[in-house]
């Protein structure tokens, strides 16, 4: 099912989520199914459980190809439970992010270039992968949502932050 998505401001989204504990459980299967559809329907690159008011430490992203980031290259569709990440640079990337939940905005965010990401599958099964640039940007910006930070709490440079259409003219970034 479609959820709604919480919108900045909501105090649910600044949150400290809790891990999973059960699977192969109903209630998990289904809000997993529920953030694959809510994000698709958002045309989203990922949703943190938190923003579909799931106090718990689920992410998902991936996509083929995003009609809001149409230069990124495609991620493995990836259910992430309880992740930690290890970085594995100390070089930070500068990019452009977005937010379902913060809509029509865009931020330049500084993002570890290169790391490694560790959690559970959706059957609870123990998986680590390496990652970099934008995917690596997606894992960051989706853990962020389950300690309760938004990509705006870590903008730097606020001359680099303002209205999609308005930053993108001419450029249908989908919002
Ligand atoms: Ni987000």
């Amino acid at each position: 099912m479609i959820r709604p998505i919480l919108r900045m401001g909501d105090p649910r989204l600044l949150q400290v989520s809790v891990p999973v504990t059960e699977f192969n459980t109903p209630a998990l299967d289904e809000l997993l199914a529920d953030m694959f559809e809510t994000m698709h329907a958002a045309d989203g690159a990922g949703l943190a459980a938190p923003q579909i008011g799931k106090n718990v430490r689920v992410v998902i992203f991936g996509f083929d190809r995003n009609e809001r980031y149409p230069d990124a290259p495609a991620i493995a569709p990836t259910v992430l439970i309880n992740p930690t990440i290890e970085p594995l640079t100390e070089v930070l990337e500068d990019g452009w992010e977005g937010c379902l939940s913060v809509p029509g905005l865009r931020g330049v965010v500084p993002r570890i270039l290169r790391l490694r990401y560790s959690g559970l599958d959706a059957k609870g099964k123990a998986f680590s992968r390496e990652a970099e640039g934008f995917h690596a940007r997606v894992v960051q910006h989706e853990c962020d949502h389950l300690d309760g930070i938004l990509y705006p709490m870590r903008v730097r440079d606020f001359s680099r932050f303002g209205y999609t259409d308005v930053l993108f003219p001419g450029n249908d970034r989908g919002e």
